[in-house]
């Protein structure tokens, strides 16, 4: 068999810049590849067999988990690396690992690290499609698109709706993947926390970014509400007041103020009674975290397909 050629330029290192098009195209292959991890099936495999490396150098369940569902299901094999048990701890550089997995013959690679950038160094260094799955601060668009994917299920489009994005928003790479592609997709993204998590800058990153520092006052204007963790590993910590819950949590009572029908998403993982309480994670008709984990398996595998060349995005 000839080898699998591979294009670098079809690596995902974020979402900025992809237009509506494209998402949509992106979305529309994820809702008819759910059907395949609903039931457990496995699509037709078009060129299945090629090799893909997961290189997890920070902790991760749902997304590398994920990933290798995703590069199973499409007949692929997965090399998993993580940083615990790797030569990382002995000092090795990220370049460094990646070239050495890259030279085992991968056909793609994805990419979790610390380093904000770091997946678009090794899509350099490797010359290899790489898919971002987590760099630092910086992106996770396979998140943005599986949070975008459920959002227009639950809302039926994402023209003219309200998104809020509540808690570390300077820290968290969820926030920037999806104000991109929510606001490429027509929805207004109403950023909120404390000034400190929360900085107005945000504002200035396109005309339908919002910066709220008051989760009250705009609770009701919400077509949907994305809960987001303290980055703790990021040092946000320090940032954040004892009263955290009491003015941006989404407590039992605030969703009761929510309006009828309006999701409460959140990427996991979840540090309930801070930023989510038990009860608001237990209601499963508003709370749509499992769904956002079933649906990520579909992105992904709707990534790989376009990232291994097997498919076009029309
Ligand atoms: C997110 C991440 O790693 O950025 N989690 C995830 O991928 N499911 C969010 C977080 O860790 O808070």
């Amino acid at each position: 068999m000839p080898p699998r050629m591979t294009d670098p330029n079809r690596s995902l290192l974020t979402l900025r810049g992809l237009d509506a098009g494209t998402l949509t195209a992106l979305l529309d292959r994820t809702e008819s590849l759910l059907g395949v991890v609903q039931s457990g099936a496995h699509p037709p495999q078009v060129d299945a067999g090629a090799m893909v490396g997961l290189l997890f150098l920070e902790n991760s369940t749902r997304t590398r988990c994920s990933f290798e569902a995703a590069v199973h299901r499409l007949g692929h094999h997965p090399v998993s690396l993580t940083g615990q048990g790797s030569s990382v701890g002995k000092g090795e550089s990220l370049s460094d690992t990646a070239a050495n997995i890259a030279a085992m013959g991968m056909q793609a690679l994805v990419v979790r690290t610390s380093l904000s950038g770091g997946a678009a160094q090794v899509a350099r260094i490797t010359g290899i499609p790489t898919i971002n799955a987590g760099d630092g601060r910086h992106e996770h668009p396979t998140q943005g698109l599986l949070d975008a994917s459920t959002l227009r299920a639950s809302l039926g489009s994402l023209e003219g709706k309200r998104i809020l994005i509540v808690g570390d928003i300077l820290n968290s790479r969820v926030a920037r993947s999806n104000m991109h592609a929510l606001t490429a997709l027509g929805a207004t993204v109403v950023l909120v926390g404390p000034p400190s998590l929360a900085p107005w800058t945000f504002a200035e990153g396109g005309p339908r970014i919002e910066v709220s520092h008051d989760l009250d006052a705009v609770l009701e204007s919400a077509d949907a509400v994305m809960m987001l963790r303290i980055q703790l590993e990021r040092d946000a910590g320090r940032s954040v007041s004892s009263d955290y819950r009491a003015a941006f949590g989404m407590t039992s009572s605030r969703a009761s103020q929510l309006r009828e029908g309006v999701p409460v998403l959140h990427p996991g993982p979840i540090n309930r009674g801070v930023e989510l309480d038990d009860d608001v994670a237990a209601d499963i008709a508003r709370c749509l975290v499992l769904e956002q984990v079933t649906r990520g398996v579909a992105a992904r595998m709707a990534i790989l397909e376009w990232v291994l060349n097997s498919r076009e995005l029309n």
